[in-house]
């Protein structure tokens, strides 16, 4: 008999299967209704860096809020920090399945500190979903990286549990910024944010935005990534996230060298119940290829392991090419 038990951020999960940030892991229905579908964590719904530095801002000034348009802004957005630590206390008690706290964030200033309060209320990680967008055509990449590591360096003062990037794959070199990370003290990345992206509408003349679900074919962008990271001799976490819509994606995912993999749009469109079905085909093909536990395949296919390396490192088309009139 296989199991799907694995670890993640030094945290045992019955499955590979996260259900990731977003409005489905916004209530304690929810949450209790992945567990019970075999999800093996939930990263909770992010709270916004605004959301955070409104919360700090406002509590010793609220008392005396003139304007009551203020007042009830202050209110709404204090609340709902209150809510948000809330949820995280709710889930620690009613569910035994690890509960990931997310903050969405663009600056590495000013609301780091408030991460405690996420451990305090009982997250067993915390996962940072970061982008600091390159605006300015006089700023170097290293400028933009630096970004990231002053926000580790003020994480790390404050949070004892793992602390997981959630990152998107627009850097000049991924696995140095993954080694850097790492060297820093990160836990796990989460390998790939998939942004909200402007698209155009050419009838309205309009820029409106592009399909917020992913489809399986957007795994192309990932793979790669996730079988480059995982070969490298540092103990960094990897959870894949991105174009997982069966077992099927997951376990490409796995045999790549991911340790977890993250599940959203899919469960948007089939509903959570669907991770049982998603849980069954990862069972049946490891029943089929006679594994027994998914270490026994995870990085299988990666460039460390599989026989032939150069196809990770192969981008440009000749063959292809070459053979096409
Ligand atoms: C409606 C929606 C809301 C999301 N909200 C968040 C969020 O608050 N924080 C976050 O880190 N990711 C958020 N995401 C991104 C997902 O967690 C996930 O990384 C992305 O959708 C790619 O995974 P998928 O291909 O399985 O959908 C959201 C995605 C969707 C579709």
């Amino acid at each position: 008999m296989e199991t799907l038990t694995t670890k993640y951020l030094g945290l045992t999960l019955k499955s590979p299967l996260i259900v990731s940030s977003s409005r489905l892991t916004s209530t304690i229905g929810q949450l209790k209704e992945a567990e019970d579908n075999g999800a093996g964590a939930v990263v909770l719904k992010s709270l916004f860096e605004e959301q955070i530095n409104y919360y700090i801002n406002s509590i010793p000034s609220s008392p005396g809020y003139p304007e009551a348009d203020d007042y009830l802004a202050n209110y709404i957005q204090s609340n709902s920090v209150d809510n948000y630590l809330d949820l995280i206390r709710k889930a620690r008690k009613n569910l035994s399945i690890p509960v990931i706290s997310s903050i969405n964030c663009y600056t590495s200033r000013g609301w780091t500190g408030f991460a405690k309060n996420m451990a305090d209320a009982g997250a067993d990680a915390i996962e940072i979903n970061v982008f600091f967008m390159p605006t300015d055509r006089k700023k170097s990449s290293a400028d933009a990286e630096k970004l990231y590591f002053e926000l580790i360096e003020n994480l790390k003062k404050t949070v004892k549990i793992p602390i997981v990037l959630k990152i998107g794959f627009r850097f000049s070199n991924i696995l140095f910024m993954i080694d850097q990370f790492y060297n820093r003290g990160i836990e796990g990345v989460v390998m790939f944010n998939r942004f909200y992206e402007p698209d155009i509408d050419i009838n309205k003349m309009e820029v409106i935005p592009a399909s917020i679900f992913s489809q399986e074919n957007e795994r192309r962008y990932v793979l790669r990534w996730i079988g480059m990271a995982s070969a490298q001799d540092i103990k960094i976490d990897i959870s894949a996230s991105t174009g997982v819509h069966t077992g099927q994606d997951a376990i490409k995912y796995l045999l790549a060298g991911a340790d977890t993999v993250q599940v959203c749009s899919v469960l948007y469109n089939k509903g959570i119940p669907y991770l049982k079905t998603m849980n069954q085909q990862i069972s049946d093909w490891m029943t089929a290829k006679k594994f027994k536990k998914i270490d026994d395949f995870r990085g299988r296919l990666n460039y460390l392991n599989y026989e032939k390396p150069t196809v990770f490192e192969r981008t440009q088309f000749m063959k292809y090419f070459s053979s096409f009139e």
